[in-house]
């Protein structure tokens, strides 16, 4: 991997020690280039015009829609374009037609665009939300999760990797688990694709809901839900509008949804960004996902291993590749994360975002990350150290 054309590709990183994928990925030159190029063309020939129209809504969009389904081994039909995760989730949570009583497992590390929708329908359904408790340990997570399964449970949503640690959960067994159980799995993958391949059918889930903007380098307001083919028509889509495909009788006063799961989109949408959504697909693709998956866990392993080295820095991680991502979690003693994260702008522009819940700094490692940053970021780690010791 040439990481210094990759970066020469990517400005922000000239301009900060970036290590927030996990919150926001670095836009690249190819998608920006692409925005400008589209919104140019919407410029010049004006929104309603059929090179606007055919190329960009239809084609253009429909072709995005092939990209993000092959890169999760999806049928284009299962996959809606969304605008985040958050979309994807309350797609599915307002598609069931709930009873009081049922159930919906929920890990404890949910981010809260996967918590707050369900705490919500707690109190208006009367359906129970029950808790896997997270630990380090996949064997104990799928041993919890079995024992939180009765019959009243409908669906179980977990996230692909913890927000909070950066723990990658074993997805495949617990869907199988739940699958057996006749319990539907919503996956929350907002920090898998981009990271490593995401393979929709072989984790045996039935939704799978993703955002654009965070590991796949795409626009803010771009995300996918993926959804299993023969549950495209039991979900019911709350939201409705008109669709460019999608047949509606003004004198019959009847409609005909689309039979895909495109029938979750509806109206005026930015189309430019999707374009520009397709350009980062290309750019993670061109890099190759294997080549990511191994660089990522080359840089975590040695920044892993030097973090353990440091007396006062605790690691919230995994510290064993397998379970483990390009995201670091980190308490260090001494500070509020708050402190910490505006000391490392101040002191050499490092970009982190902070987990509260365990008073830590999270470290996004993404493909492009440098060596050199890693080291930045941990001098900054023994320099905090040092200075609390000294106060
Ligand atoms: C695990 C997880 N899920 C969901 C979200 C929310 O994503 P979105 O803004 O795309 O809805 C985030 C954002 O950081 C996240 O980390």
């Amino acid at each position: 991997m040439n990481v210094d054309a990759i970066r020469a590709g990517i400005p922000a990183l000239a301009n900060s020690v970036y290590l927030n994928t996990g919150t926001f990925g670095p836009l690249p030159t190819v998608a920006a280039d692409e925005v400008r190029r589209a919104y140019g063309e919407v410029e010049r020939l004006g929104t309603f015009s059929p090179h606007i129209f055919y190329e960009m809504e239809l084609q253009g969009f429909e072709a995005v829609r092939n990209q993000v389904a092959s890169l999760l081994g999806a049928d284009p039909g299962e996959i809606a374009l969304t605008r985040n995760v958050t979309d994807g989730i309350n797609i599915v949570l307002h598609g069931i037609d709930w009873q009081p009583g049922d159930e919906v497992i929920l890990t404890d590390q949910e981010h809260p665009a996967g918590t707050v929708p369900w705490l919500a329908l707690a109190e208006r359904a009367g359906v129970v939300l029950r808790w896997l408790e997270l630990t380090l340990d996949p064997e104990e997570v799928v041993h919890r999760f079995a024992a939180l399964l009765t019959p009243r449970t409908r669906l179980a949503q977990i996230s692909h990797v913890s927000c909070l640690s950066g723990f990658r959960l074993p997805v495949e067994r617990l869907c199988a688990a739940a699958r057996r159980a006749g319990v539907l799995t919503l996956i929350d993958g907002a920090h898998a694709e981009g990271q490593f391949g995401v393979d929709f059918r072989a984790l045996g889930c039935d939704f799978y809901a993703a955002c654009g903007h965070k590991w796949l380098l795409g626009p803010q307001g771009v995300g996918m839900l993926a959804i299993r083919n023969d549950l495209v028509e039991t979900l019911r889509p709350l939201w409705l509008g008109w669709d460019v495909q999608q047949q509606y009788d003004r004198a019959q006063r009847s409609y005909q949804l689309q039979a895909t799961a495109a029938r979750f989109e509806q109206s005026t949408r930015p189309w430019p960004l999707y374009l520009a959504f397709g350009k980062s697909i290309d750019f993670i693709k061109g890099v190759g996902q294997d080549a990511i998956t191994a660089r990522v866990q080359a840089l975590r392993a040695s920044f892993v291993a030097a973090l353990l080295d440091l007396p006062g820095a605790t690691v919230l991680s995994p510290v064993e590749g397998a379970f483990g991502t390009g995201l670091i979690t980190v308490n260090v003693a001494g500070w509020a994360c708050e402190a910490l994260q505006q000391r490392f702008w101040e002191r050499q522009r490092i970009v982190t975002n902070i987990i509260r819940e365990f008073n830590a700094m999270r470290f996004s490692i993404a493909f492009f990350t440098a060596e050199a940053e890693l080291q930045t970021a941990l001098d900054e780690i023994s320099k905090a150290i040092r200075d609390s010791a000294l106060n």
